[in-house]
């Protein structure tokens, strides 16, 4: 298969709204500006180190930097950056490393997840074989650790120590809750993990390599896991839209896996008639696909979930994880900043795609 051509940042935070929502108010309009200086930055050096090694290593490498994605993890960095000197070069090469990180567990984690498609396009997988989009992945990270040596020690075990969490929390996902873990709460550490770790790096590195107060870091780490983990509920329900035009991805990629998102979970608690009967139609459905059957026998069970108070349930949660975003960052001095990322929090638990 040909891979398809698309225009590069084109599902970019800017047209999916996160941007206008985060930076809104006239008093946000100086620091948009500065952020979007940033992020075209960020742009130009991803474009120029995704030139790995020859046109053949390079077309898959360059694939889904190519189809788009929100850069959400760039913005937090050069968002927190300005708390301390700004957008220096080594807060580019952090943003753009730790963006890296993401590219490259976007490859394995549609490997993991056997997902078709991703920021709208075929999964890499699904155009090269799981080999070289392993590889792949095993490539942007190499890239990723690169770039931050040129930080030095703090940078590396920063990314060291971040990377492994993500790939704990990618773990712990695939092995699943053991007797006696409560489900819920085991799945919302997955979501720190695999999710929030990155995210808490990226707000944090805008204070450390921005040469910001130290005493920022921790608040801001705290920030970014709490919003991450609402950011990865609202995935989970965003996996149940019925609409991949806006989501890039084939809805209920994770349930029809066999992935216990938290919809499901919640779900799994309820004990009327109708939350049983609903819970054991997935189950049946998820049996029958993981024995061959087609993934559209799903749809109806999947269509019922998404109008679920179960799914509701989730979102209402996600609020709950972004205020304690919030609440973490109530110390930080007033101003545009604070207010940008309280933004940023309040948009991540409330987003469609
Ligand atoms: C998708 O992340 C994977 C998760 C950790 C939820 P994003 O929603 O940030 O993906 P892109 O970068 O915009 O494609
Ligand atoms: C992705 O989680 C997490 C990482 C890539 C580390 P999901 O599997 O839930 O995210 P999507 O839905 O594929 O983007
Ligand atoms: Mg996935
Ligand atoms: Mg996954």
């Amino acid at each position: 298969m040909t891979p398809s051509r698309s225009v590069p940042g084109s599902r970019s935070a800017s047209r999916l709204g996160l941007t206008e929502r985060v930076f809104a108010g006239a008093k946000s309009r100086k620091l948009l500006r500065t952020i979007e200086g940033g992020l075209e930055r960020v742009e130009h050096s991803l474009a120029a180190e995704l030139r790995i090694a020859d046109p053949l290593v390079d077309a898959p490498t360059r694939y889904l930097y190519e189809a788009g994605g929100k850069r959400v993890r760039p913005m937090l960095v050069l968002l927190t950056c300005q708390l301390g000197d700004g957008a220096t070069d080594p807060v580019v090469d952090a943003a753009m490393a730790l963006e890296l990180t993401h590219l490259g567990s976007l490859y394995h984690d549609d490997v993991m997840d056997s997902a078709d498609v991703r920021r709208g396009v075929p999964a890499a997988h699904s155009v090269w074989g799981n080999n070289i989009a392993i590889l792949t992945g095993d490539l942007l990270f190499s890239r990723a650790s690169q770039i931050m040596a040129r930080l030095g020690e703090r940078a590396i075990r920063l990314q060291a120590d971040t990377f492994e969490r993500l790939v704990l929390g990618q773990m712990h996902e695939t092995i699943g809750p053991q007797p006696g873990d409560d489900p819920v709460a085991f799945y919302l550490q997955v979501l720190a993990d695999k999710t929030g770790s990155l995210i808490a790096a990226s707000a944090q590195a805008g204070i450390i390599f921005g040469n910001a107060d130290p005493a920022f870091e921790q608040p801001l780490m705290a920030f970014g896991e709490k919003a991450g983990v609402a950011f990865q509920l609202l995935d989970d329900v965003i996996d149940l839209s019925d609409d991949p035009d806006q989501t890039g991805k084939v809805p209920g990629t994770d349930l029809r896996a066999g992935v216990p998102t938290m919809p499901y979970l919640l779900l799994t608690q309820r004990q009327d008639a109708a939350s049983v009967a609903l819970r054991e139609q997935i189950d049946a459905g998820v049996a029958e696909i993981a024995a061959g059957a087609d993934q559209s026998i799903l749809d109806t069970a999947l269509t019922a979930l998404r109008d679920h108070d179960a799914t509701d349930e989730t979102r209402r949660l996600a609020r709950t994880w972004s205020q304690q975003g919030i609440d973490a960052i109530g110390h930080l001095p007033d101003g545009p900043v604070r207010e940008a990322l309280t933004r940023f929090a309040v948009a991540v638990a409330d987003r469609s795609s």
